[in-house]
């Protein structure tokens, strides 16, 4: 295909460029509706389907650590998502990154060349302290990506929100985002710090991040 081709081809996506924006100005992004509520539906379900199954493991921060500190840090159970072999309903979840990172790659060229996506489920009592997303030796994750699972009617009260530590003109602030089902928040994991407030209710999510190199 000629360029000339190459440039009508391409459509503007206002909600990607909302997410392009903020994150350039923001280092972070906050999206309603990402997902309807029907994909939110169908993701949750596939998310409960597996945990019925068993094949949740609780979740690690490094080699030679042992249980009870892990438990000081995180407590959510994941499950590492396997695109090569997703059935129809994790299709639905991959083909929406998929026109995200293409989209990303051709109007920001990020070079994003792969990503991994996992299950989250926070028992009640459990949280995830303050931490920086690129911990494990792994500069290569370049932005977070979490999007909730939670039923309709989740309140502010059942806990588990997200907090990002923002700094704001050399002066840190919290931003807090609650995790309402079909919301996806978008950052900055090599710069900014978040941490999972203690939950409530079990709280479910798919996380994961788009990488470089
Ligand atoms: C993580 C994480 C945030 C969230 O899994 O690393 O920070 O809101 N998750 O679930
Ligand atoms: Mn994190």
């Amino acid at each position: 295909m000629n360029q000339l081709f190459e440039a009508i081809d391409f459509v503007e996506n206002p909600v990607y460029e909302g997410i392009i924006s903020d994150i350039s100005t923001q280092q972070f992004s906050i999206v309603e509706n990402f997902f309807t509520q029907y994909e939110v539906e169908i993701l949750r379900q596939s998310l409960l389907r597996k945990h019925e199954e068993d094949t949740f493991k609780k979740a690690a921060i490094g080699n030679r650590v042992n249980e009870n500190i892990i438990k000081s840090i995180r407590g959510d159970m994941i499950l590492w998502m396997n695109e090569g072999q997703a059935d129809a309903h994790e299709k639905l979840f991959f083909d929406k990154i998929n026109d995200l990172v293409d989209y990303l790659n051709r109007t920001c060229f990020m070079g994003i060349l792969q990503k991994e996506f996992h299950y989250a489920i926070y028992p009640e009592g459990t949280f995830y302290k303050r931490h920086l997303d690129t911990f494990q030796n792994d500069d290569r994750r370049k932005l977070s990506f979490v999007c909730y699972l939670n039923e309709d009617g989740w309140l502010p009260e059942n806990g588990g929100e997200l907090v990002l530590y923002l700094n704001e003109n050399g002066q840190e602030t919290e931003k807090v985002i609650y995790p309402f089902p079909g919301r996806v928040v978008i950052f900055e994991s090599q710069i900014l710090e978040h941490e999972v407030k203690p939950v409530n209710t079990e709280r479910l999510s798919i996380t994961g991040w788009l990488k470089t190199r």
